[in-house]
């Protein structure tokens, strides 16, 4: 019976799994696996405990249920987040282990469709920083190797992210090359420094390699939060005045701060803030933009709006100017978004980024001179102006991209040796 390692890339964005096939000693592709599937997961409303949809199937049943149930979307960024221990859906209470399991279970189930074996062994994905905290960090890793383990793993080994993009792209050369790695997904930006050999590749013992491996959680998504708190919390009231005891104050940003954020905007969903909207939306200079914010709250739209933002995030990657078009009733937005705009909006996370990169080249004492080639992969990769700091660095000639979406999944696989190598002997 062959022997598998199974390589899981559960990305805040996008999820992947890749096969391993140890006695080929290469990747096992099959169309049933390729590709990767949303990071959604969908509890429809119901009295049962049903387990939940995943991928893109959650996401066609949340929109044609109405936006009723429950919808997670960015479920790893909660990993490190030690007062989430657990929600309650459906009357039930699931612990953060549970949530990501399903997700695990998933994609181990079309793995096992594909090998017809119950593949016990797995090389997990993690992000080079889950949290700056090294109590979270470690708190990340260990739900997340619990989640495996509930999924039905039982040998679980951790890779960085970025280094097994760093192997995909191993893949791809020749030569041996020093090459600096990028991986900007939806919830962190990770870097590393390795030396690359395709004759090494699939060997194990390879940490002598890895000159520096690091990261930070500011990507994708942030970006999209940029864009709702600079052009369209105004939309929804931020910076109207109200009156009290005669005077003329501005509404406090609180609310606005927290509908930057999909997930939290669920949280408005309460008497007491809704009670608060509620008398904005008659008190305040901006009636009109309290209506749209009570709206967005009660008829759940935040995840329809995030998809719009994020829609125009994608289309000035190759345009000049994007639409913010929204045709909900009682939230009709028609704006234009153009690109500087946009870069002058997220200026300040592509300089967290880039900073964090000089920061970490210099603590690693590696010159940028001394770096061969800079693959640069992951969704966030595509933004124009992030990859401008890497061309004007580096020299557009050093730079490589592609595999954004797969590379670390695949990477992942490439791994397996590293971690397994009694069965690679
Ligand atoms: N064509 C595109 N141009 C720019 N950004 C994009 C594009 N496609 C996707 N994205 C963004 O890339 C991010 C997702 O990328 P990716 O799938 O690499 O992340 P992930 O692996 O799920 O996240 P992480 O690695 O942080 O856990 C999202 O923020 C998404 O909005
Ligand atoms: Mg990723």
């Amino acid at each position: 019976m062959p022997t598998y390692v199974y390589g899981i890339d559960f990305g805040t964005s996008n999820s992947s799994i890749t096969i391993w096939d140890v006695e080929k000693r290469a990747l096992l592709r099959d169309p049933r696996i390729a590709g990767v599937e949303s990071s959604f997961m969908y509890f429809p409303y119901t009295l049962r405990r049903d387990p939940p949809l995943i991928g893109n199937a959650a996401k066609l049943r949340y929109v044609s249920d109405r936006m009723r149930g429950r919808f997670f979307q960015a479920i790893k960024t909660i990993l490190p987040n030690r007062t989430f221990t657990e929600t309650i859906v459906n009357n039930q209470s699931y612990p953060l282990e549970d949530l990501i399991a399903f997700f695990l279970r998933h994609l181990k189930a079309k793995a096992d469709e594909v090998t017809r074996q119950d593949v016990k062994r797995v090389v997990m994905g993690r992000p080079a920083v889950f949290s700056t905290d090294p109590a979270e960090d470690e708190v990340a890793q260990d739900r997340l190797r619990m989640a495996a383990r509930l999924a039905g793993f039982e040998e679980i080994h951790f890779q960085f992210e970025p280094i097994a993009a760093a192997f995909a792209y191993e893949a791809r050369i020749t030569q041996p090359e020093r090459v600096l790695v990028g991986d900007f997904g939806g919830g962190t930006s990770d870097f590393t420094v390795v030396q690359l050999d395709p004759r090494r590749q699939g060997m194990t013992g390879r940490a002598g390699d890895i000159l520096a491996t690091g990261g930070l959680p500011v990507a994708g998504n942030k970006y999209d939060s940029a864009t709702m708190w600079h052009k369209l919390t105004p939309r929804f009231g931020r910076g109207a005045t109200f009156e009290s005891w005669g005077k003329r104050l501005e509404v406090p940003d609180t609310l606005h701060r927290q509908i930057c954020h999909w997930d939290q905007i669920v949280f408005l969903r309460n008497a007491p803030k809704l009670d608060l909207i509620w008398r904005l939306a008659r008190l305040s200079s901006d009636p009109a933009a309290f209506e749209r914010l009570e709206s967005l709250v009660k008829d759940n739209q935040g995840f329809a709006i995030f998809q719009m933002i994020e829609g125009a995030k994608i289309a000035l990657t190759t345009q000049e100017v994007a639409p913010l078009r929204f045709t909900h009733p009682r939230i009709p937005l028609d704006e234009q978004l153009t690109l500087e705009e946009f870069d002058r909006n997220s200026a300040d996370l592509t300089a967290q980024i880039v900073d964090y990169l000089d920061r970490f080249l210099a603590g690693a004492h590696i010159a940028p001179a001394s770096v061969e080639t800079v693959f640069l992969t992951g969704g966030t990769a595509l933004l124009r102006r992030l990859r401008a700091e890497f061309t004007g660095r580096f020299g557009a000639d050093k730079i490589r991209d592609g595999g954004e979406f797969t590379s670390v999944g695949d990477g992942l696989a490439l791994s397996a040796p590293l971690f397994f190598p009694e069965l690679h002997t």
